[in-house]
């Protein structure tokens, strides 16, 4: 899908897209490099949208290893469904129902969550439900990694995880700060 389908999307479902563009290759790159991928089993990821970073997680995930996709956008969900690995679930649900995916694919330990997903236009309940679930499937020694283009989730995230390190790439429209958050 291209930048002009992305923004399309965009006009039509800004308020759960969250932005006008895919993420910049630096973004990206920011996302993934806290992951130690020679170790990962499972990764979960949380709204993909086009697939950005999803493709950068299935260039790096050992072949042994599962990627579960979390999207609640049906047409991006629709040309998600084109990336052919065998590594690949996506899922056409929101992220807050994770663990009922895990209990389905017999799924016990999540190594790594990487999200995208626009805090900022979500209701606090279900962020909050969203944060709750994550902290619970990572248990003390997995990794919460989101990029957001504000700090205001900053608090939440430190209420939810011990350790919040704060990167940030003023390379991508808008800029963005990534955090990784660890139990
Ligand atoms: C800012 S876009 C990120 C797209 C892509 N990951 C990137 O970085 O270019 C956020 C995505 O989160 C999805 N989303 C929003 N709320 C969601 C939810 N509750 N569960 C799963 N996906 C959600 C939106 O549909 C959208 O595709």
């Amino acid at each position: 899908m291209s930048k002009r389908e992305f923004f399309s999307e965009f006009l039509k479902q800004g308020k759960n897209i969250g932005a006008v563009a895919p993420s910049s290759k630096y973004l990206v790159k920011k996302m993934v490099d806290p992951i130690d991928f020679q170790s990962v089993k499972c990764i979960v990821e949380y709204g993909p949208g086009t697939g950005t970073i999803t493709r950068e997680l299935l260039k790096r995930m050992p072949q042994n290893s599962i990627l579960l996709a979390f999207e609640i956008n049906k047409e991006f969900c629709d040309k998600l469904e084109e990336i052919n690995d065998s590594r690949i679930k996506i899922i056409s649900d929101s992220a807050e129902n994770l663990i009922d995916y895990l209990t389905q694919n017999n799924i016990e330990q999540v190594d790594y969550i990487v999200s995208s997903l626009p805090f900022a236009m979500i209701p606090n309940s279900i962020v909050n439900n969203i944060l709750t679930v994550a902290k619970k499937v990572l248990g003390t020694t997995g990794t919460f990694i989101q990029y957001q283009y504000s700090l205001n989730a900053l608090r939440k995230l430190k209420n939810t995880f011990k350790n919040v390190d704060i990167n940030f790439t003023p390379m991508n429209i808008p800029p963005a700060f990534v955090f990784v958050c660890r139990n």
